[in-house]
């Protein structure tokens, strides 16, 4: 028997493997192909305080090796969540996280205000790669003293674990993580998305109407070891490292360079029963490997 739970600060998982936001939906919809309580956490699609339509379509281009999305954050908004979803949720065992996003500060308190006394909530995740309306549509984490009064005013009203999810646009990662670990922040999760455009031959115009939409998958795997690898360079808070996984040997890759937990996304989206099949590798990977518990391979490749 091989112990697969893992503390990222106070919050413990059952095992390290978490569904990414934005695919797994809000835990009811994948649940009908996935016994979610065999997963250490899900992370809810990231919510606003007004539902939000999203982009128009096309929203989603497959590539050789990982998919554009431009989904837009289309969410049901936080009060519909309360009354759709929780109800579902409170009869799991497993952890929730729930990701959330704004356009401006203010919006984000709203949120995290909400979901600060939802006791089914284990934590709260803040997406900082969205548009900031108040910066000329650069996301939060383009800006380390805009994230830093950001993750201080929500660090003030949650008291349940803190998450901060970084993508790859952040423009000076020493300050950024500084101003993390400053405001209390407990966890950092990385990556979202790559930002990366493709083009309608037949149309000759853009593929999305946005332009830009996000790269997963597997094409971006290789890149978000990389920024795990720099980014556990500059600090000891726990990460829950994602980008590409879709095998146990992917995830573990992640655990090896620092990863406490992983975050599986576009795999969700090709088999919704992946992610056991990749808590099952690594428990296997242990057993073969004589490993008793899996927090003793986090950070073993320096
Ligand atoms: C369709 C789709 C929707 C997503 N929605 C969100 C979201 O609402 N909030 C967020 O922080 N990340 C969102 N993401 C990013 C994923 O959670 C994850 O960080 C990213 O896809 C990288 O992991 P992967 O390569 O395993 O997919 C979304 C990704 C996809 C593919």
């Amino acid at each position: 028997m091989v112990d697969l739970s893992v503390h990222l600060g106070s919050l413990t998982l059952q095992n390290p493997v978490v569904l990414a936001s934005g695919t797994c939906g809000y835990g009811r919809e994948i649940a009908l192909h996935l016994d979610l309580n065999q997963v250490g956490a899900l992370t809810i699609k990231g919510l606003s305080y007004d539902p939000w339509p999203g982009n128009p379509p096309p929203r989603i281009r497959e590539t050789y090796a990982g998919v554009l999305n431009s989904i837009g954050l289309e969410n049901k908004g936080v009060q519909r969540f309360l009354k759709e979803d929780l109800p579902f949720l409170e009869r799991l065992n497993t952890k929730i996280l729930v990701n959330i996003w704004g356009s401006r500060e203010e919006e984000y308190l709203k949120v995290a205000q909400i979901l600060a006394k939802v006791e089914r909530v284990d934590g709260v995740e803040l997406n900082v790669s969205c548009p900031n309306v108040e910066k000329g549509g650069l996301s939060f984490s383009c800006h380390p003293e805009v994230l830093r009064q950001l993750a201080g005013k929500v660090r003030e009203i949650v008291k349940k674990p803190l998450v901060v999810k970084l993508g790859p646009q952040v423009p000076d990662w020493e300050a950024t993580i500084r101003v993390l670990e400053i405001e209390g922040v407990d966890i950092i999760s990385l990556t979202n998305s790559f930002p990366a455009v493709s083009v309608d031959i037949e149309a000759q115009n853009w593929f999305f109407a946005r332009k830009v939409a996000g790269l997963s998958g597997p094409a971006i795997k290789p890149l978000a070891l990389k920024l795990l690898y720099d980014v556990r360079k500059l600090t000891n808070l726990p990460l829950i490292g994602m980008g590409g996984i879709i095998e146990a040997e992917d995830a573990l890759e992640f655990i090896l360079l620092g990863a406490t937990a992983v975050g599986i996304g576009t795999a969700n989206l090709v088999s919704p029963t992946r992610a056991l099949n990749i808590v099952w590798g690594i428990e296997e990977y242990l057993e073969k490997k004589k490993v008793p518990d899996l927090g003793s391979l986090v950070g073993k490749v320096v």
